[in-house]
């Protein structure tokens, strides 16, 4: 299976990325992104853009791959409405169309979080937004898409978040994860766990295509 990979820089990249390059199925990774990760390795190759929502200059780079693990995304603490939409929404959709022309048989995995609202009218501005990627993504016409909604996500081998608050709140907790995990399996996942779930999901699928925090244990 050959993987592109969004957000590579980020803690949940960062994980789904090391599994990846463990997973003896998976030949080839492109990691595209605003900056590279600076991980060298003899399955990855690494395409950085000044603008990931506009690819038009990479495409080339962007062929025969058969599932994108999208792990580009941010918190929307401190956002409006409209920016949090223009990440979220508009760069997503935008890769998204243009991985969907140049493989019509691919597979897109997106991270969302727990709580989003497919209704996409809640109350809560980050979830509608999150709802309306989702949902816009499930209906493009990937072979499959699949929608993972991790609550608390626990950071492993060294790996760290590109958000200073969740940084911070990560150095806090560490000593209180593996208790937290014990006690809450269903809402706590790893990086490392959530990263070798959706390459499973993407290599060999899932009955739902929405996965929700308590799933992920269970992929
Ligand atoms: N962390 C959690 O506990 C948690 C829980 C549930 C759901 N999630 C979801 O998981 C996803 C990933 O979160 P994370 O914790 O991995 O975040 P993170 O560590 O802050 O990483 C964010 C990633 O998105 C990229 N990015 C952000 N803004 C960008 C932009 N304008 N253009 C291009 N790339 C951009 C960053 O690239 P740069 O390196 O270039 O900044 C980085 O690769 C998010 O959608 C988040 O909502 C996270």
């Amino acid at each position: 299976m050959n993987v592109v990979l969004f957000g590579a820089t980020g803690m949940v990249g960062q994980g789904a990325l090391r599994e990846c390059l463990l997973d003896e199925g998976v030949h080839r990774v492109l990691a595209v992104g605003r900056a590279a990760t600076g991980q060298r390795h003899e399955k990855l190759r690494e395409v950085v853009v000044p603008d990931v929502a506009d690819l038009s200059a990479v495409e080339g780079e962007l062929v025969g791959f058969d599932a994108c693990l999208f792990c580009l995304g941010v918190s929307s603490a401190g956002m409006s409405e409209a920016d949090y939409t223009r990440l979220t929404v508009d760069l997503t959709l935008a890769v998204a169309r243009t991985l969907l022309r140049l493989n019509p048989e691919m597979t897109f995995v997106f991270v969302s979080g727990t709580g989003t609202d497919g209704s996409e009218r809640g109350r809560v501005m980050w979830a509608r937004v999150k709802g309306k990627a989702e949902n816009a993504l499930l209906g493009m016409g990937f072979r499959a898409a699949y929608m993972f909604r991790p609550a608390a996500i626990v950071p492993m081998h060294g790996i760290t978040s590109r958000t200073r608050w969740i940084r911070i709140a990560n150095t806090v907790l560490k000593p209180v994860f593996p208790a937290l995990k014990a006690l809450l399996p269903s809402y706590v996942t790893t990086t490392e766990q959530l990263g070798r779930a959706m390459l499973k999901v993407a290599r060999e699928g899932y009955p739902k295509t929405v996965i929700e925090a308590r799933d992920i244990p269970r992929v």
